[in-house]
C-alpha cells in the first residue's frame, strides 16, 4: 500500500493588512483539516514506533500533544499526563476518534516530589515497562529582568527545570531495566540567542539548563543504552504561543523574519523530528541537539 502523501504544511497564503500595499504575504497560522488528516494517515502507515512504550508529559496542548498523537500513530503504547484536565480531554478525545493507544492522568503535578513517579508507576502497571520519556509539560513567568520577582524567577524555574529533572529520574529505573531507551527533552532557540523586545530572561536561563542537563544524562545514561536528546524549536503554534500571538498583532511578522522558511512552525513539525531521535533509527544519537526552526538560528 502507497502512503498517502500530506499536502504541503501552509501553502494558503493571507495578505496583512498593514502590508497590504506591499504585497507581503503572511502564511496561514494553522495547516488546513486535510492537512492534517494526511500528516496522521502517513504517520499510522509508518509504525516507526511499534512495540514501543511511551511516557509524554503535557500531552493536553501544543507540543506534547502533537507528540502524544504522532507516537500513537506510530504504533506505540503512549501514556501521557496535563494538570489541565480539559485539555487533557480534548486530546484523549481525538485518539479515540482515530482508535489510538493514548491512556492520560490528569491529577498529578510534576514539579511536586512524587508527581512523576505515579505517572511511570502507572505507564508500567499498564505496560510492563518504559522505553521513551518525551518532557513536554512546562510554564514559565515572562518579565524583564527589573520587573521579575525572585517567586516568579523560582516559579519559572520549577517549570522550566523540576518538571524536567524530576521525570527524568522518575522514570529513569524503568529505562534501565529495560536496558536502555530515549528521553527527549525541549530547549529552545531561547538557549543560544537573545531575543529582542521579549521578556524571556528566565525562559532563556531554563532553557539552557535544559540543555546542560540533557547532555550530562546522556553521559549518564550511555551505558545503560539510555539515549538524551533535546529538540530546539523555533516558534511553533502552542497554546502558549497563541497568547503572545492574539496579545502583539505585529508578532507573527517579526517571527517570520527570522525564518529562512517563512512560515511559522506547527506542532507537527515537531513531532516528526522526535519520531525519529525516539525511534531504533536513531540509535547512533545522543547528547545531540536538534534545531527545528525553520532556520531562525542560523542567522
Ligand atoms: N511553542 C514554542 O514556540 C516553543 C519554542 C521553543 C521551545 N518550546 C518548548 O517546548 C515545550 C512545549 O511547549 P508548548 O508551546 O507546547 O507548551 P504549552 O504551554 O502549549 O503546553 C504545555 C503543557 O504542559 C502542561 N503543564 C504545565 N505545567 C504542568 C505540570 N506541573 N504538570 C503537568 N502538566 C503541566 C500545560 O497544562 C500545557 O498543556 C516547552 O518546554 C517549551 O518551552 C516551545
Amino acid at each position: 500500500m502507497k502512503a498517502a502523501q500530506p499536502a504541503p504544511l501552509h501553502a494558503a497564503l493571507t495578505m496583512t493588512a498593514s502590508h497590504a500595499c506591499a504585497q507581503v504575504l503572511r502564511p496561514a497560522l494553522d495547516p488546513t483539516p486535510d492537512q492534517l488528516a494526511a500528516t496522521a494517515a502517513r504517520a499510522r502507515h509508518q509504525q516507526r514506533l511499534a512495540g514501543k512504550v511511551a511516557v509524554v508529559t503535557g500531552i493536553g496542548s501544543g507540543i506534547g500533544r502533537g507528540i502524544a498523537l504522532m507516537f500513537a500513530r506510530q504504533g506505540a503504547r503512549v501514556v501521557g499526563c496535563d494538570i489541565d484536565a480539559a485539555a487533557l480531554a480534548a486530546t484523549l478525545a481525538t485518539a479515540k476518534t482515530e482508535g489510538l493507544d493514548l491512556q492520560g492522568h490528569a491529577a498529578l503535578d510534576l514539579t511536586v516530589e512524587g508527581g512523576a513517579d505515579r505517572l511511570m508507576a502507572a505507564a508500567v502497571a499498564r505496560h510492563g515497562g518504559i522505553d521513551i520519556l518525551v518532557n513536554a509539560a512546562a510554564f514559565c513567568v515572562f518579565e524583564p529582568v527589573d520587573r521579575m520577582s525572585l517567586d516568579g524567577w523560582r516559579n519559572s524555574l520549577r517549570g522550566e527545570l523540576d518538571i524536567v529533572f524530576l521525570a527524568c529520574r522518575a522514570a529513569w529505573p524503568h529505562l534501565v531495566a529495560r536496558g536502555g531507551g530515549a528521553i527527549l527533552n525541549f530547549a529552545s532557540v531561547n538557549a543560544y540567542m537573545a531575543l529582542d523586545g521579549s521578556a524571556a530572561v528566565a525562559h532563556c536561563a531554563g532553557k539552557g539548563g535544559v540543555l546542560a542537563m540533557t547532555r550530562q544524562l546522556a553521559m549518564e545514561g550511555g551505558p545503560h543504552g539510555i539515549r538524551a536528546n533535546t529538540i530546539s524549536p523555533g516558534f511553533i503554534v502552542t497554546g502558549a504561543t497563541r497568547r503572545h500571538l492574539d496579545a502583539v498583532p505585529t508578532l507573527v511578522d517579526e517571527v517570520l523574519r527570522k525564518k529562512m522558511i517563512r512560515r511559522v512552525g506547527q506542532p507537527d513539525d515537531i513531532a516528526w523530528a522526535a519520531t525519529f531521535l525516539c525511534s531504533d533509527e536513531a540509535s547512533w544519537v545522543t547528547a545531540s541537539d536538534f534545531g527545528v526552526d525553520g532556520g531562525a538560528r542560523a542567522w
